[in-house]
């Protein structure tokens, strides 16, 4: 196997293949992910939502972070991990932020930390590069600032953010990010913004002028049933699947025909 590392992220760029990303919270689905050759595998905050069934990515902690990025690492041969850095675990100072990266690198064994916003978080990204931890970027639709945004639509459609995005890009390229994702922006900016700088723009719902993609899984699997972004490729639909085959069982175990007489000792 050969790993797939932050440089390798960077060739890809300059080789124009495109990058594919996928979330993962757990050893049994990054097994499957890492062997369907996923480049870069997200231990994302959507766990809070996905996993815990929370309505924001506000609540989860950075010890849970931990927990899900450490099944996740388990499973993992080839793909670079990429774990998010938790709402309110890296705001107050850039100490806190390293100290938090350092304990997601440490306890969990990723290879990366992502971390939300442009210039706001400028200070902590530098802190945290300087150890030697690399960054991914993240600008957009940021969702730990939900309650600001008050709203879930679409980011950048007027100038005056769009420059701004432009700027925090630029930046997050210059204090040497190795990668940024670009959440739910019109697709000619993404373009714009992943032709301007030289590291990997990754998007979801940010068109296909961009270096790679990332999904949620349990959404590109259908697992998740009502959320319906235009953004959103299903591949599958296994909430109906999934819920039949566990009726079927049901009634198996209901009707006595499980377990047969050949599935007992
Ligand atoms: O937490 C997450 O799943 C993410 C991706 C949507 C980029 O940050
Ligand atoms: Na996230």
């Amino acid at each position: 196997y050969k790993r797939i590392t932050v440089k390798s992220l960077y060739e890809m760029k300059q080789n124009g293949e495109k990058i594919s990303m996928l979330t993962a919270y757990d050893y049994s689905m990054a097994k499957i992910i890492d062997s369907a050759k996923v480049d870069v595998i997200l231990v994302g905050d959507s766990a809070s939502n996905v996993m815990a069934g929370h309505e924001t990515t506000l609540p989860i902690t950075l010890d849970q972070m931990i927990y899900h990025a450490s099944s996740v690492i388990r499973a993992v041969n080839r793909a670079l991990v990429v774990v998010d850095i938790p709402f309110g675990s890296y705001q107050s100072d850039p100490k806190e932020a390293l100290r938090s990266a350092i304990r997601i690198m440490k306890e969990s064994g990723a290879h990366a930390i992502k971390i939300e916003g442009g210039i706001e978080i400028k200070e902590s990204a530098k802190r945290i590069l300087n150890a030697g931890i690399p960054v991914m970027g993240h600008l957009g639709l940021t969702p730990q600032s939900i309650y600001k945004f008050g709203t879930y639509t679409v980011r950048a459609k007027e100038e005056q953010e769009a420059e701004k995005l432009m700027e925090d890009a630029k930046l997050l390229e210059k204090i040497g990010c190795f990668a940024i994702v670009l959440e739910k922006i019109p697709a000619k900016l993404a373009e714009k913004v992943a032709k301007s700088v030289r590291i990997p723009i990754i998007g979801i719902g940010a068109g296909g002028g961009v270096d790679g993609q990332v999904l949620v899984v349990h959404d590109l699997l259908g697992m998740t049933h009502e959320f319906n972004p235009r953004f959103l490729r299903r591949y599958m639909n296994l909430y109906e699947e999934m819920g039949s085959a566990i009726s079927r069982y049901v009634n198996d175990v209901k009707s006595l025909d499980f377990p047969s007489e050949d599935e007992q000792y």
